[in-house]
């Protein structure tokens, strides 16, 4: 037993260590189970909340003084977010979700490609992200097509089957409860309609992005498991991120 001195300078080193042992993994599908044991509190590091989901510790969220770089100029070029708006395939008259929409990066451009009949529900959890997305659809001339929404950490406050697309670029890894979300929004998509997850690419060391803010696809794929979606594909089209594709099956005929 250390000395009652001794015990605050060992717990601030614990906090300090890197999350190289992670606790295990929880079970894969187990249903039965209250949301709250599906997560593991375990050592915080530098970029994470110290809180576990499938063995991954979660990321902290990005605050709105992050905003500029989800804004700046050499985006496009970087992420070629370009490849990524068209591998959507969006339509017009689509009704779709930008999950976590920061300051409305890709909020604004979705809301160009569905057109005057389409609908963008843009959902934040920091009020003052969802300022600088108003005002960027508003001199953008489509807010009439976006309805921006104050959701909260384990609620995204959507409709239940009307999506035709819900997108979350560089989200997923940062839900504080990613089990919850993930749930109501499959509860949110149409039928056939599809969740589309971008995540930088945790296999590759050469991605210039922190550790915890990256994702590999079997992690993914394992967390998507416990949902009724099934995977189509990753469309290897971006040149640091996934773009997985997931869908809420439709109903056999
Ligand atoms: C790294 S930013 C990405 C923003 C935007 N998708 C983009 O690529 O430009 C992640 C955003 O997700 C938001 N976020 C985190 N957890 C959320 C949640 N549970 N519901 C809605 N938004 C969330 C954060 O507030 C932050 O603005």
């Amino acid at each position: 037993m250390p000395s009652p001195r001794l015990l605050p300078a060992l717990l601030a080193f614990a906090a300090a260590l890197p999350a190289a042992t992670p606790p295990p993994a929880p079970a894969a599908a187990a249903p039965a189970a209250p949301p709250a044991a599906r997560y593991e509190t375990g050592p915080r590091t530098r970029d994470g909340i110290g809180k576990y989901y499938f063995g991954r510790e979660i990321s902290q969220v990005m605050g709105h003084l992050g905003a500029g770089w989800l804004e700046r100029a050499e985006r496009e070029e970087e992420e070629r977010t370009d490849l990524l708006l068209e591998a959507l395939r969006l339509r017009p008259g689509d009704a779709v979700a930008d999950f976590g929409a920061g300051s409305g990066y890709f909020t604004w451009r979705i809301a160009q490609r569905v057109g005057p009949t389409g609908r963008v529900h843009a959902v934040e959890v920091q009020p003052l992200m969802l300022e600088l997305l108003q005002a960027n659809v508003t001199r953008r001339g489509v807010a009439e097509r976006v309805l921006p929404v104050l959701g909260t950490a384990s609620d995204p406050k959507l409709p239940e089957g009307v999506l035709d697309l819900i997108l979350l670029v560089d989200v997923y890894h940062e839900l504080e409860f990613p089990f919850e979300v993930t749930a109501a929004l499959a509860r949110a998509l149409k039928p056939g309609g599809r969740l589309v997850l971008v995540e930088y690419r945790g296999e590759d060391p050469e991605v210039p992005i922190k550790p915890l803010h990256k994702m590999t696809v079997a992690q993914v794929r394992r967390e998507m498991s416990v949902h009724p979606l099934e995977f189509v594909e990753n469309l290897g089209v971006l040149p640091r991120q996934h773009l997985l594709v997931f869908r809420r099956p439709a109903p056999a005929r």
